[in-house]
Protein backbone atom coordinates (compact mmCIF):
# COMPACT_ATOMS: atom_id res chain seq x y z
CA UNK A 1 0.00 0.00 0.00
CA UNK A 2 2.15 2.60 1.39
CA UNK A 3 4.61 1.59 -1.75
CA UNK A 4 2.12 2.11 -4.23
CA UNK A 5 1.01 5.58 -2.49
CA UNK A 6 4.93 6.80 -3.14
CA UNK A 7 5.05 5.33 -7.08
CA UNK A 8 1.49 7.03 -7.32
CA UNK A 9 2.99 10.19 -6.13
CA UNK A 10 6.30 9.75 -8.58
CA UNK A 11 4.55 9.23 -11.05
CA UNK A 12 2.57 13.01 -10.74
CA UNK A 13 5.20 14.26 -10.22
CA UNK A 14 6.96 13.57 -13.21
CA UNK A 15 4.10 14.71 -15.16
CA UNK A 16 3.05 11.22 -16.56
CA UNK A 17 -1.03 11.27 -16.97
CA UNK A 18 -3.04 8.76 -14.87
CA UNK A 19 -6.24 8.92 -17.83
CA UNK A 20 -7.63 5.52 -18.58
CA UNK A 21 -6.84 6.50 -22.25
CA UNK A 22 -3.40 7.27 -21.91
CA UNK A 23 -2.73 4.70 -18.97
CA UNK A 24 -3.09 1.61 -21.20
CA UNK A 25 -0.80 3.43 -23.70
CA UNK A 26 2.09 4.07 -20.73
CA UNK A 27 1.66 1.06 -18.95
CA UNK A 28 4.86 -0.16 -20.04
CA UNK A 29 6.65 3.14 -18.70
CA UNK A 30 4.50 3.31 -15.84
CA UNK A 31 5.83 -0.53 -15.27
CA UNK A 32 9.14 0.63 -15.52
CA UNK A 33 9.24 2.83 -13.93
CA UNK A 34 7.15 1.51 -11.23
CA UNK A 35 9.67 -1.32 -10.99
CA UNK A 36 12.75 1.15 -10.72
CA UNK A 37 11.33 2.77 -8.12
CA UNK A 38 10.45 -0.46 -6.32
CA UNK A 39 13.64 -1.54 -6.50
CA UNK A 40 15.32 2.44 -5.63
CA UNK A 41 13.94 1.46 -2.35
CA UNK A 42 14.80 -2.08 -2.23
CA UNK A 43 18.72 -0.74 -2.90
CA UNK A 44 17.86 2.01 0.23
CA UNK A 45 17.27 -1.08 2.02
CA UNK A 46 20.45 -3.17 1.13
CA UNK A 47 22.45 0.36 1.42
CA UNK A 48 22.28 0.25 4.69
CA UNK A 49 26.18 -0.04 6.24
CA UNK A 50 26.65 -3.34 7.11
CA UNK A 51 29.61 -5.30 7.64
CA UNK A 52 30.84 -7.75 4.30
CA UNK A 53 33.99 -10.27 4.32
CA UNK A 54 36.63 -10.03 2.10
CA UNK A 55 39.01 -12.49 2.67
CA UNK A 56 40.34 -12.75 6.53
CA UNK A 57 38.81 -9.29 6.73
CA UNK A 58 35.18 -7.75 7.70
CA UNK A 59 34.71 -4.40 6.09
CA UNK A 60 32.17 -1.77 6.88
CA UNK A 61 29.91 -0.85 3.67
CA UNK A 62 28.95 2.33 3.63
CA UNK A 63 26.52 3.82 0.29
CA UNK A 64 27.57 0.67 -0.97
CA UNK A 65 31.36 1.20 -0.70
CA UNK A 66 33.82 -0.09 2.07
CA UNK A 67 34.49 2.66 4.53
CA UNK A 68 37.39 3.45 6.72
CA UNK A 69 36.64 5.21 9.27
CA UNK A 70 38.98 8.13 9.99
CA UNK A 71 37.06 8.88 13.32
CA UNK A 72 37.67 10.96 16.63
CA UNK A 73 35.44 10.24 19.47
CA UNK A 74 34.01 13.16 21.56
CA UNK A 75 34.71 14.35 25.25
CA UNK A 76 31.65 12.61 27.36
CA UNK A 77 30.41 16.37 27.83
CA UNK A 78 30.91 17.95 24.29
CA UNK A 79 28.14 15.99 22.77
CA UNK A 80 25.50 18.70 22.61
CA UNK A 81 25.18 20.57 19.24
CA UNK A 82 25.53 24.22 20.58
CA UNK A 83 28.44 23.45 22.20
CA UNK A 84 30.32 20.84 19.57
CA UNK A 85 29.25 23.50 16.28
CA UNK A 86 32.17 25.66 16.76
CA UNK A 87 34.29 22.67 16.88
CA UNK A 88 33.17 20.84 13.56
CA UNK A 89 36.26 23.35 11.38
CA UNK A 90 38.66 21.52 13.84
CA UNK A 91 37.39 18.32 13.08
CA UNK A 92 37.16 18.83 9.47
CA UNK A 93 41.06 19.90 9.52
CA UNK A 94 41.93 16.66 10.77
CA UNK A 95 40.82 14.66 7.74
CA UNK A 96 37.93 12.97 10.28
CA UNK A 97 35.36 11.26 8.09
CA UNK A 98 33.82 10.61 11.21
CA UNK A 99 32.57 11.66 14.51
CA UNK A 100 31.95 9.28 17.26
CA UNK A 101 29.06 10.85 19.34
CA UNK A 102 27.64 10.10 22.62
CA UNK A 103 23.48 10.46 23.26
CA UNK A 104 22.93 10.97 26.86
CA UNK A 105 20.12 8.38 27.67
CA UNK A 106 18.89 11.35 30.62
CA UNK A 107 19.13 13.83 28.08
CA UNK A 108 16.94 12.10 25.39
CA UNK A 109 14.21 10.75 28.71
CA UNK A 110 13.87 13.00 31.02
CA UNK A 111 10.42 12.00 32.45
CA UNK A 112 9.72 8.30 31.82
CA UNK A 113 8.19 7.39 28.42
CA UNK A 114 8.90 11.26 26.99
CA UNK A 115 11.59 11.58 24.38
CA UNK A 116 13.76 14.12 23.38
CA UNK A 117 15.56 13.85 20.49
CA UNK A 118 16.35 17.53 19.90
CA UNK A 119 20.64 16.89 20.66
CA UNK A 120 20.45 13.72 18.16
CA UNK A 121 18.61 15.87 15.62
CA UNK A 122 21.15 18.95 15.73
CA UNK A 123 23.83 16.16 15.97
CA UNK A 124 22.74 14.96 12.58
CA UNK A 125 22.12 18.25 11.15
CA UNK A 126 25.48 19.83 11.90
CA UNK A 127 27.94 16.40 10.82
CA UNK A 128 25.87 16.29 7.31
CA UNK A 129 26.42 20.08 7.02
CA UNK A 130 29.95 19.08 7.70
CA UNK A 131 30.12 16.25 5.22
CA UNK A 132 30.56 13.76 8.01
CA UNK A 133 29.46 10.63 9.29
CA UNK A 134 28.57 9.92 12.94
CA UNK A 135 29.41 6.56 15.24
CA UNK A 136 26.43 7.26 18.42
CA UNK A 137 27.69 5.70 21.94
CA UNK A 138 24.90 4.84 23.77
CA UNK A 139 25.51 6.13 27.14
CA UNK A 140 22.80 4.14 29.14
CA UNK A 141 22.86 1.81 31.58
CA UNK A 142 26.56 2.11 31.95
CA UNK A 143 29.47 4.06 31.52
CA UNK A 144 31.98 3.05 32.88
CA UNK A 145 31.32 0.42 34.77
CA UNK A 146 28.75 3.23 36.34
CA UNK A 147 25.31 4.27 36.03
CA UNK A 148 26.01 8.14 35.73
CA UNK A 149 23.69 8.54 32.25
CA UNK A 150 20.41 6.89 33.69
CA UNK A 151 17.37 9.51 34.45
CA UNK A 152 16.90 11.16 37.48
CA UNK A 153 13.40 8.80 37.76
CA UNK A 154 15.43 5.75 37.83
CA UNK A 155 18.44 7.07 39.99
CA UNK A 156 16.29 8.61 42.56
CA UNK A 157 13.96 5.33 42.08
CA UNK A 158 16.00 1.91 43.04
CA UNK A 159 13.57 0.11 44.78
CA UNK A 160 11.93 0.00 41.35
CA UNK A 161 15.79 -0.03 39.50
CA UNK A 162 17.65 -2.08 42.13
CA UNK A 163 21.74 -1.74 42.23
CA UNK A 164 24.82 -3.72 42.21
CA UNK A 165 25.77 -4.07 45.83
CA UNK A 166 29.18 -5.39 47.34
CA UNK A 167 30.47 -8.30 49.64
CA UNK A 168 29.26 -5.64 52.55
CA UNK A 169 25.70 -5.09 51.25
CA UNK A 170 26.09 -1.65 50.21
CA UNK A 171 24.34 -0.02 47.18
CA UNK A 172 26.84 0.75 44.09
CA UNK A 173 25.82 3.61 41.40
CA UNK A 174 25.63 0.59 39.00
CA UNK A 175 22.28 -0.69 37.67
CA UNK A 176 22.30 -4.81 38.62
CA UNK A 177 22.37 -6.57 35.62
CA UNK A 178 20.20 -9.19 37.08
CA UNK A 179 17.00 -7.38 37.12
CA UNK A 180 14.79 -7.47 34.13
CA UNK A 181 13.15 -4.06 34.99
CA UNK A 182 16.57 -1.80 34.53
CA UNK A 183 16.83 -4.48 31.27
CA UNK A 184 13.16 -3.14 29.87
CA UNK A 185 13.89 0.49 30.65
CA UNK A 186 17.34 1.04 28.83
CA UNK A 187 15.55 -0.90 25.92
CA UNK A 188 12.18 1.19 25.35
CA UNK A 189 14.64 4.22 25.12
CA UNK A 190 17.44 2.51 23.03
CA UNK A 191 14.36 1.28 20.63
CA UNK A 192 12.78 4.69 20.72
CA UNK A 193 16.73 5.88 19.88
CA UNK A 194 16.51 3.80 16.92
CA UNK A 195 13.73 4.34 15.42
CA UNK A 196 13.88 7.98 15.68
CA UNK A 197 16.81 7.39 13.32
CA UNK A 198 15.21 5.12 11.33
CA UNK A 199 13.07 8.60 10.15
CA UNK A 200 15.14 11.15 10.69
CA UNK A 201 17.89 9.56 9.35
CA UNK A 202 17.19 8.05 5.82
CA UNK A 203 20.47 8.92 4.40
CA UNK A 204 22.41 6.67 7.31
CA UNK A 205 24.47 9.73 8.16
CA UNK A 206 24.45 7.25 11.25
CA UNK A 207 26.74 4.13 10.09
CA UNK A 208 27.31 2.33 13.57
CA UNK A 209 26.23 1.92 17.48
CA UNK A 210 27.89 1.34 20.34
CA UNK A 211 25.61 0.11 22.77
CA UNK A 212 26.41 1.31 26.37
CA UNK A 213 30.33 2.27 27.04
CA UNK A 214 32.75 0.21 29.26
CA UNK A 215 30.49 -2.27 31.22
CA UNK A 216 32.21 -3.75 34.17
CA UNK A 217 32.09 -4.64 37.56
CA UNK A 218 34.46 -2.66 40.54
CA UNK A 219 35.66 -2.45 42.94
CA UNK A 220 34.54 -6.56 43.54
CA UNK A 221 34.51 -9.26 41.23
CA UNK A 222 30.66 -9.65 41.34
CA UNK A 223 27.42 -8.22 42.14
CA UNK A 224 26.44 -9.50 45.46
CA UNK A 225 22.65 -8.29 45.15
CA UNK A 226 20.14 -10.68 46.51
CA UNK A 227 18.90 -11.63 42.67
CA UNK A 228 22.69 -12.03 41.77
CA UNK A 229 23.33 -14.34 44.71
CA UNK A 230 20.57 -16.70 43.26
CA UNK A 231 21.77 -16.63 39.57
CA UNK A 232 25.39 -17.17 40.84
CA UNK A 233 24.15 -20.43 43.04
CA UNK A 234 22.13 -21.90 39.63
CA UNK A 235 23.97 -23.91 37.13
CA UNK A 236 25.74 -22.51 34.16
CA UNK A 237 22.88 -22.03 31.32
CA UNK A 238 23.03 -25.06 28.80
CA UNK A 239 23.32 -22.38 26.07
CA UNK A 240 26.61 -21.17 27.47
CA UNK A 241 28.40 -24.74 28.42
CA UNK A 242 27.06 -25.60 24.79
CA UNK A 243 28.68 -22.75 22.88
CA UNK A 244 32.05 -23.35 24.91
CA UNK A 245 32.08 -27.08 24.67
CA UNK A 246 31.37 -26.97 20.81
CA UNK A 247 33.63 -24.17 20.40
CA UNK A 248 36.08 -25.74 22.73
CA UNK A 249 39.34 -26.09 20.07
CA UNK A 250 39.48 -21.90 19.38
CA UNK A 251 37.97 -20.69 22.71
CA UNK A 252 40.61 -17.91 23.82
CA UNK A 253 43.36 -19.39 25.84
CA UNK A 254 42.66 -17.56 29.42
CA UNK A 255 39.07 -18.72 29.08
CA UNK A 256 40.11 -22.14 28.68
CA UNK A 257 42.82 -22.20 31.22
CA UNK A 258 40.35 -20.73 33.70
CA UNK A 259 37.75 -23.69 32.77
CA UNK A 260 40.24 -26.36 32.93
CA UNK A 261 42.36 -25.40 36.22
CA UNK A 262 38.70 -24.56 38.18
CA UNK A 263 37.03 -27.97 37.22
CA UNK A 264 36.78 -28.57 33.08
CA UNK A 265 33.38 -30.17 33.59
CA UNK A 266 30.29 -29.16 31.37
CA UNK A 267 27.13 -28.79 33.89
CA UNK A 268 26.52 -27.62 37.30
CA UNK A 269 26.68 -24.00 39.08
CA UNK A 270 29.34 -21.24 38.58
CA UNK A 271 31.49 -22.14 41.22
CA UNK A 272 31.69 -25.42 40.55
CA UNK A 273 32.15 -25.47 36.34
CA UNK A 274 34.16 -22.15 36.39
CA UNK A 275 35.95 -21.90 40.38
CA UNK A 276 34.84 -19.39 43.25
CA UNK A 277 37.58 -17.34 42.66
CA UNK A 278 37.37 -13.59 40.98
CA UNK A 279 38.88 -14.95 37.15
CA UNK A 280 35.58 -17.26 37.79
CA UNK A 281 33.10 -14.71 38.94
CA UNK A 282 34.06 -12.80 36.41
CA UNK A 283 33.21 -15.50 33.56
CA UNK A 284 29.63 -15.45 35.61
CA UNK A 285 29.06 -11.52 35.60
CA UNK A 286 30.29 -11.36 31.89
CA UNK A 287 27.75 -13.91 30.84
CA UNK A 288 24.96 -11.25 32.77
CA UNK A 289 26.47 -8.32 31.16
CA UNK A 290 26.38 -9.88 27.79
CA UNK A 291 22.72 -11.20 27.88
CA UNK A 292 21.54 -7.45 29.08
CA UNK A 293 23.09 -5.87 26.55
CA UNK A 294 22.05 -8.55 23.90
CA UNK A 295 18.24 -7.88 25.17
CA UNK A 296 19.27 -3.83 24.28
CA UNK A 297 20.74 -4.80 21.32
CA UNK A 298 18.83 -7.49 19.32
CA UNK A 299 15.51 -4.91 20.19
CA UNK A 300 17.16 -1.25 18.60
CA UNK A 301 18.31 -3.77 15.30
CA UNK A 302 14.80 -4.91 15.25
CA UNK A 303 13.99 -1.32 14.53
CA UNK A 304 17.08 -0.13 12.36
CA UNK A 305 19.87 -2.88 11.58
CA UNK A 306 22.63 -0.89 11.92
CA UNK A 307 25.97 -2.99 12.79
CA UNK A 308 26.19 -2.36 16.99
CA UNK A 309 29.26 -2.97 18.90
CA UNK A 310 30.13 -3.07 22.26
CA UNK A 311 33.61 -1.58 23.94
CA UNK A 312 35.90 -2.15 26.88
CA UNK A 313 37.91 -0.53 29.34
CA UNK A 314 41.33 -2.58 28.90
CA UNK A 315 43.14 -4.03 31.57
CA UNK A 316 46.12 -2.46 33.86
CA UNK A 317 48.99 -5.27 34.42
CA UNK A 318 48.64 -6.87 37.42
CA UNK A 319 45.63 -6.14 37.58
CA UNK A 320 42.92 -8.94 38.91
CA UNK A 321 38.81 -8.95 38.10
CA UNK A 322 37.24 -6.54 40.42
CA UNK A 323 40.27 -4.33 40.44
CA UNK A 324 39.70 -3.54 36.53
CA UNK A 325 35.90 -2.95 35.10
CA UNK A 326 36.03 -6.58 35.00
CA UNK A 327 33.68 -8.67 32.86
CA UNK A 328 33.41 -6.47 30.02
CA UNK A 329 33.99 -7.26 26.57
CA UNK A 330 37.92 -7.71 27.19
CA UNK A 331 39.89 -10.50 24.69
CA UNK A 332 40.14 -13.08 27.24
CA UNK A 333 36.24 -13.24 27.58
CA UNK A 334 35.36 -12.46 23.71
CA UNK A 335 33.64 -16.22 23.63
CA UNK A 336 31.09 -15.67 26.69
CA UNK A 337 29.82 -12.26 24.83
CA UNK A 338 29.76 -13.99 21.72
CA UNK A 339 27.72 -16.36 23.29
CA UNK A 340 25.42 -14.29 25.11
CA UNK A 341 25.32 -11.28 22.82
CA UNK A 342 25.32 -12.83 18.89
CA UNK A 343 23.78 -9.26 18.19
CA UNK A 344 26.49 -7.48 18.47
CA UNK A 345 28.29 -7.26 15.53
CA UNK A 346 32.14 -6.85 17.35
CA UNK A 347 33.57 -6.04 20.58
CA UNK A 348 36.04 -3.16 20.57
CA UNK A 349 38.82 -1.93 22.90
CA UNK A 350 39.33 1.57 24.11
CA UNK A 351 43.42 1.94 23.86
CA UNK A 352 45.06 4.43 25.47
CA UNK A 353 48.20 2.45 26.48
CA UNK A 354 51.57 2.47 24.99
CA UNK A 355 51.17 -1.28 24.30
CA UNK A 356 49.06 -0.40 20.87
CA UNK A 357 50.09 -3.61 18.80
CA UNK A 358 49.43 -5.68 21.63
CA UNK A 359 45.84 -4.57 22.47
CA UNK A 360 44.69 -3.63 19.16
CA UNK A 361 45.82 -7.43 17.72
CA UNK A 362 43.71 -9.22 20.62
CA UNK A 363 40.77 -7.43 19.21
CA UNK A 364 41.54 -9.63 15.74
CA UNK A 365 41.00 -13.11 17.51
CA UNK A 366 38.81 -15.36 15.67
CA UNK A 367 37.82 -13.04 12.86
CA UNK A 368 36.85 -9.91 15.60
CA UNK A 369 36.67 -6.80 12.88
CA UNK A 370 38.89 -4.59 15.01
CA UNK A 371 37.90 -1.25 15.63
CA UNK A 372 39.33 1.58 17.79
CA UNK A 373 35.95 3.82 19.18
CA UNK A 374 39.07 5.31 21.13
CA UNK A 375 42.45 5.88 21.55
CA UNK A 376 44.82 8.08 23.02
CA UNK A 377 44.88 11.66 21.60
CA UNK A 378 48.96 11.95 21.62
CA UNK A 379 51.06 12.41 18.44
CA UNK A 380 51.24 8.23 18.38
CA UNK A 381 47.89 7.81 17.47
CA UNK A 382 48.86 9.73 13.56
CA UNK A 383 50.85 6.12 13.72
CA UNK A 384 48.81 3.97 15.57
CA UNK A 385 46.07 4.39 12.51
CA UNK A 386 48.33 3.30 9.78
CA UNK A 387 49.54 -0.08 11.62
CA UNK A 388 45.44 -0.42 12.67
CA UNK A 389 44.79 0.48 9.01
CA UNK A 390 47.50 -1.32 7.36
CA UNK A 391 48.60 -4.78 9.80
CA UNK A 392 45.14 -5.46 11.29
CA UNK A 393 42.56 -4.88 8.74
CA UNK A 394 40.79 -2.08 11.20
CA UNK A 395 37.48 -0.67 10.00
CA UNK A 396 39.09 2.32 11.79
CA UNK A 397 39.97 4.41 14.58
CA UNK A 398 39.16 7.52 16.63
CA UNK A 399 41.50 8.91 19.01
CA UNK A 400 39.65 10.06 22.62
CA UNK A 401 38.05 14.09 23.19
CA UNK A 402 39.25 14.93 20.00
CA UNK A 403 37.92 18.05 20.21
CA UNK A 404 40.12 18.65 22.49
CA UNK A 405 43.38 17.34 20.46
CA UNK A 406 46.52 19.86 20.80
CA UNK A 407 48.01 21.32 17.77
CA UNK A 408 50.84 19.41 17.82
CA UNK A 409 48.78 16.07 17.71
CA UNK A 410 46.05 17.33 15.76
CA UNK A 411 49.00 18.66 13.06
CA UNK A 412 50.40 14.66 12.52
CA UNK A 413 46.85 13.14 12.79
CA UNK A 414 45.86 15.18 10.11
CA UNK A 415 48.96 14.00 8.02
CA UNK A 416 48.03 10.86 8.46
CA UNK A 417 44.04 10.30 7.80
CA UNK A 418 45.29 12.54 5.04
CA UNK A 419 47.51 9.24 4.06
CA UNK A 420 44.21 7.05 4.91
CA UNK A 421 42.00 8.92 2.83
CA UNK A 422 44.28 8.96 -0.50
CA UNK A 423 44.51 5.37 0.26
CA UNK A 424 41.33 3.94 0.91
CA UNK A 425 40.63 2.63 -2.15
CA UNK A 426 43.66 0.43 -2.09
CA UNK A 427 43.36 -0.22 1.08
CA UNK A 428 39.99 -1.78 0.69
CA UNK A 429 41.03 -3.59 -2.88
CA UNK A 430 43.55 -5.48 -0.26
CA UNK A 431 42.42 -5.90 3.35
CA UNK A 432 42.30 -9.42 3.85
CA UNK A 433 44.01 -11.09 1.62
CA UNK A 434 47.52 -10.82 3.17
CA UNK A 435 48.51 -8.23 0.54
CA UNK A 436 49.08 -5.00 3.35
CA UNK A 437 50.94 -4.87 6.46
CA UNK A 438 51.88 -2.06 9.17
CA UNK A 439 55.03 -0.85 10.80
CA UNK A 440 55.02 0.60 14.55
CA UNK A 441 57.65 0.22 17.38
CA UNK A 442 56.25 -1.91 19.73
CA UNK A 443 56.89 0.87 22.11
CA UNK A 444 58.09 4.36 21.96
CA UNK A 445 61.70 3.02 23.77
CA UNK A 446 61.95 -0.06 21.44
CA UNK A 447 64.65 0.50 19.29
CA UNK A 448 63.78 -3.72 17.57
CA UNK A 449 63.17 -3.47 13.80
CA UNK A 450 60.08 -4.82 12.84
CA UNK A 451 60.21 -7.47 9.86
CA UNK A 452 57.23 -8.32 7.51
CA UNK A 453 56.86 -10.58 4.63
CA UNK A 454 54.33 -9.54 1.41
CA UNK A 455 54.80 -12.47 -1.66
CA UNK A 456 58.52 -13.37 -2.15
CA UNK A 457 59.89 -9.89 -0.39
CA UNK A 458 60.85 -9.44 3.22
CA UNK A 459 60.84 -5.40 4.31
CA UNK A 460 62.85 -4.77 7.73
CA UNK A 461 62.00 -1.46 9.11
CA UNK A 462 63.66 0.72 11.80
CA UNK A 463 62.12 3.37 13.32
CA UNK A 464 63.31 6.81 13.73
CA UNK A 465 61.57 9.80 15.43
CA UNK A 466 62.43 13.71 15.19
CA UNK A 467 62.11 16.00 17.96
CA UNK A 468 61.64 18.57 17.55
CA UNK A 469 58.82 18.30 14.38
CA UNK A 470 61.06 19.32 10.96
CA UNK A 471 58.32 21.80 9.53
CA UNK A 472 60.22 22.31 6.27
CA UNK A 473 58.74 24.06 3.54
CA UNK A 474 58.18 20.85 1.78
CA UNK A 475 55.53 19.41 4.81
CA UNK A 476 53.37 22.21 3.29
CA UNK A 477 53.16 20.46 -0.28
CA UNK A 478 52.77 16.85 1.16
CA UNK A 479 50.07 17.63 3.97
CA UNK A 480 48.00 20.40 2.43
CA UNK A 481 48.36 24.07 3.47
CA UNK A 482 45.97 24.35 6.70
CA UNK A 483 47.46 20.83 7.80
CA UNK A 484 50.84 22.32 8.23
CA UNK A 485 49.14 24.98 9.92
CA UNK A 486 48.03 22.66 12.44
CA UNK A 487 51.38 20.78 12.81
CA UNK A 488 53.50 24.31 12.63
CA UNK A 489 50.98 25.06 16.39
CA UNK A 490 53.04 22.04 17.67
CA UNK A 491 56.84 23.15 19.29
CA UNK A 492 57.64 20.27 21.73
CA UNK A 493 57.76 16.51 21.91
CA UNK A 494 58.99 13.47 19.03
CA UNK A 495 57.52 13.08 16.01
CA UNK A 496 56.17 9.92 15.77
CA UNK A 497 57.10 7.01 13.86
CA UNK A 498 55.52 3.85 12.18
CA UNK A 499 53.49 3.51 8.88
CA UNK A 500 52.23 0.58 6.20
CA UNK A 501 52.92 -1.23 3.36
CA UNK A 502 50.65 -2.52 0.57
CA UNK A 503 51.50 -4.20 -2.67
CA UNK A 504 50.75 -3.00 -5.65
CA UNK A 505 51.82 -6.11 -8.09
CA UNK A 506 54.71 -9.35 -7.25
CA UNK A 507 57.52 -6.53 -6.94
CA UNK A 508 55.95 -3.26 -6.38
CA UNK A 509 54.93 -1.84 -3.09
CA UNK A 510 53.60 1.61 -1.33
CA UNK A 511 55.00 2.62 1.43
CA UNK A 512 53.08 5.71 3.66
CA UNK A 513 54.41 6.96 7.18
CA UNK A 514 57.12 8.33 8.95
CA UNK A 515 60.51 7.90 10.64
CA UNK A 516 61.02 4.80 8.19
CA UNK A 517 63.88 3.23 7.02
CA UNK A 518 63.22 -0.24 5.06
CA UNK A 519 65.83 -2.51 3.34
CA UNK A 520 64.40 -5.53 1.44
CA UNK A 521 65.80 -9.12 0.67
CA UNK A 522 64.29 -12.12 -1.40
CA UNK A 523 62.71 -14.87 -0.37
CA UNK A 524 64.50 -16.77 -2.77
CA UNK A 525 67.75 -18.42 -1.66
CA UNK A 526 70.91 -16.83 -3.16
CA UNK A 527 68.81 -13.47 -4.81
CA UNK A 528 69.96 -10.04 -3.62
CA UNK A 529 67.15 -7.23 -3.44
CA UNK A 530 67.64 -3.99 -5.77
CA UNK A 531 65.46 -1.43 -5.70
CA UNK A 532 64.41 -0.54 -9.35
CA UNK A 533 62.66 2.94 -8.88
CA UNK A 534 61.56 4.72 -6.05
CA UNK A 535 59.08 7.73 -6.17
CA UNK A 536 57.11 10.18 -3.67
CA UNK A 537 53.79 11.28 -4.57
CA UNK A 538 50.11 11.36 -3.36
CA UNK A 539 46.94 10.06 -4.87
CA UNK A 540 44.66 12.44 -6.49
CA UNK A 541 41.19 10.42 -6.71
CA UNK A 542 42.52 7.03 -6.66
CA UNK A 543 45.33 8.09 -9.34
CA UNK A 544 48.89 8.19 -8.61
CA UNK A 545 50.20 11.71 -8.97
CA UNK A 546 54.42 11.76 -9.34
CA UNK A 547 56.05 14.32 -7.35
CA UNK A 548 59.54 13.31 -7.49
CA UNK A 549 62.47 10.66 -8.19
CA UNK A 550 64.12 9.39 -5.01
CA UNK A 551 67.41 8.54 -5.90
CA UNK A 552 71.21 8.95 -4.49
CA UNK A 553 71.22 10.04 -1.27
CA UNK A 554 67.18 9.80 -0.53
CA UNK A 555 67.88 5.81 -0.47
CA UNK A 556 71.10 6.03 0.06
CA UNK A 557 72.39 5.18 -3.16
CA UNK A 558 70.00 2.38 -3.93
CA UNK A 559 70.42 0.42 -0.21
CA UNK A 560 67.24 1.28 1.24
CA UNK A 561 63.88 3.13 1.24
CA UNK A 562 63.61 6.62 3.55
CA UNK A 563 60.36 7.90 5.26
CA UNK A 564 61.70 10.85 6.38
CA UNK A 565 61.43 11.30 10.39
CA UNK A 566 59.13 14.37 11.10
CA UNK A 567 56.93 14.24 8.04
CA UNK A 568 54.16 12.01 6.54
CA UNK A 569 55.02 10.89 3.25
CA UNK A 570 53.79 7.73 0.43
CA UNK A 571 56.19 6.50 -1.73
CA UNK A 572 56.27 3.91 -4.40
CA UNK A 573 58.60 1.11 -4.68
CA UNK A 574 59.75 -1.50 -7.29
CA UNK A 575 62.02 -4.33 -6.32
CA UNK A 576 64.08 -6.55 -8.38
CA UNK A 577 66.64 -10.01 -7.62
CA UNK A 578 69.99 -10.25 -8.75
CA UNK A 579 72.44 -12.14 -8.45
C1 LIG B 1 37.15 5.84 28.58
C2 LIG B 1 35.69 6.15 28.48
O1 LIG B 1 35.04 5.23 27.65
C3 LIG B 1 35.45 7.56 27.99
O2 LIG B 1 34.07 7.82 27.97
C4 LIG B 1 36.19 8.52 28.87
O3 LIG B 1 35.70 8.44 30.17
C5 LIG B 1 37.66 8.19 28.82
N1 LIG B 1 37.88 6.84 29.30
C6 LIG B 1 38.49 9.16 29.67
O4 LIG B 1 39.84 8.90 29.50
Amino acid sequence: MKHSAIVGAALRRDGISSSPRSRRKAAPTVVAIALAWVSALALTAAELPHLRPQGTAKQLIVDGAPFLVRGGELGNSSGEPDFLRPSWPKLRAMNLNTVVAPVYWDVIEPEEGKFDFATVDGLLADARAAEMRLVLLWFGSWKNSMSCYAPAWVKADSARFPRSRDSMGRALEILSPFHAVNRDADTRAFVALMRHLKTADPQHTVIMVQVENEIGMIPEARDRSAEAERAYAAPVPSALMDYLAKNRAALAPELLATWNAASGKTAGTWSEVFGASPPGEEIFMAWHFAAYVQAVAAAGKAELPLPIFANAALIRPGYQPGQYPSAGPLPHLIDVWRAAAPALDFLAPDIYFQNFSYWAQAYTRSGNPLFIPEALRAPEAAVNALYAFGQLDAIGFCPFAIESNTEFAAGYLAASFDLVRQLTPLLAEKQGRGLTAGFLQESVESKQPQQVQLGRWIARASFERAAPPQLADGLAIVIGAENSALAAGGRAGAAPSGGLMIALGDDEFLFAGIGLTITFASTEPGQQAGILSCAEGRFENGEWKHFRWLNGDQTHQGRHVRLEPGRFSMQRVKLYRYR
